[in-house]
């Protein structure tokens, strides 16, 4: 028995059920929103293709009943504003950590074991404040920002290269912001062969480019956030903890002097499985690399400083 509650029935929490059921590793499912009827009219409608799929697992919609979750093995938290075209993600740290708050403050009365994966953005800082803030073990909480980054990457790789998808490697790591994102062009690979000799100088910087803002230009597209890519990555972070496969991701840990940092939450690869993050996966960056990530922990890092300006903390 697997019991994993999704919180916000919005466009990226039910897209995170849908995958989740397709997946087929929980034999239960809770989706919680605030709105009248919306998650129980999600569920309905999404039970209503389990024949078609062949999924048996139970999933229910509730209505702000925090009870219904409880003893969940994972909660996956989405609840928060989305980004509107132009805006950062950084933006919406003010409103979305009082709606954070109260979200894991509810659920910890009803799972007060489950393992966090955070996905309302600003992401890193919001995985920190769930740490910091309910006083967790920091294996427990996770942010979902990397492996998202990174199956944009390889998606604009394999397009730049003509190549299927599925024989491109690539890993994108630091914050998950427009700016601090760092897609590891020189680790990418074709089959093994390094990207970097496949490709030219140009081509590569335009797949980083690209990468970067991949978020930002599908919200100019769509006019709200993504939510097909981000939702199945979440499901699948969800799939390898609840199934203790101990996958390695890219995603947002607590730091305690990994890759020389301290004391904060910034997208690094590490194992999921049953107890959460299990161990970040360090290796050896170059020097260019090595600034980038320290930047881009500088940048992260002065954002979730705002939730001890804000007092939000
Ligand atoms: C994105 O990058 C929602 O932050 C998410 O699309």
């Amino acid at each position: 028995m697997a019991k994993v509650s999704v919180i916000g029935a919005g466009n990226v929490g039910a897209t995170c059920v849908n995958a989740m059921l397709h997946l087929n590793f929980c034999s239960d499912i809770v989706l919680l929103d605030i709105r009248q009827g919306f998650a129980e009219g999600k569920a309905m409608d999404m039970m209503q293709t389990s024949k078609i799929y062949q999924f048996n697992t139970r999933l229910v919609g509730v209505t702000n009943d925090y009870k219904a979750t409880a003893n969940s093995d994972v909660v996956i938290v989405t609840s928060g504003m989305p980004r509107k075209p132009g805006m950062t993600r950084e933006e919406l740290i003010g409103v979305n950590a009082k709606i954070v708050s109260d979200v894991t403050a509810n659920v910890l009365k009803y799972s007060p074991n489950c393992i966090f994966e955070i996905i309302a953005n600003p992401m890193d800082p919001m995985t920190y404040l769930t740490l910091k803030k309910n006083k967790l073990s920091k294996h427990r909480v996770v942010g979902m920002g990397g492996l998202l980054d990174t199956s944009r990457f390889t998606y604009y790789l394999s397009r730049a290269l003509d190549v299927p998808v599925s024989d491109i490697e690539g890993m994108v790591i630091g914050g998950h912001g427009d700016k601090t994102m760092i897609p590891l062009i020189r680790m990418a690979t074709y089959k093994g062969i390094p990207i970097t000799s496949l490709l030219t100088n140009d081509e590569c910087n335009k797949v980083v480019a690209d990468t970067m803002i991949g978020g930002a230009t599908l919200t100019k597209l769509i006019g709200t956030s993504a939510w097909y890519a981000p939702g199945v990555s979440a499901a699948t972070m969800a799939k390898s903890i609840i199934q203790d496969d101990r996958k390695m991701f890219p995603c947002c840990c607590y730091l305690e002097g990994e890759y020389d940092q301290k004391d904060i939450c910034i997208g690094v690869p590490a194992i999921l499985g049953k107890d959460g993050w299990e161990k970040v996966i360090e290796f050896d960056l170059n020097a260019e690399e090595k600034k980038l990530f320290a930047a881009s922990a500088d940048a992260t890092r002065s954002t979730a400083k705002i939730l001890y300006d804000q007092k939000l903390i």
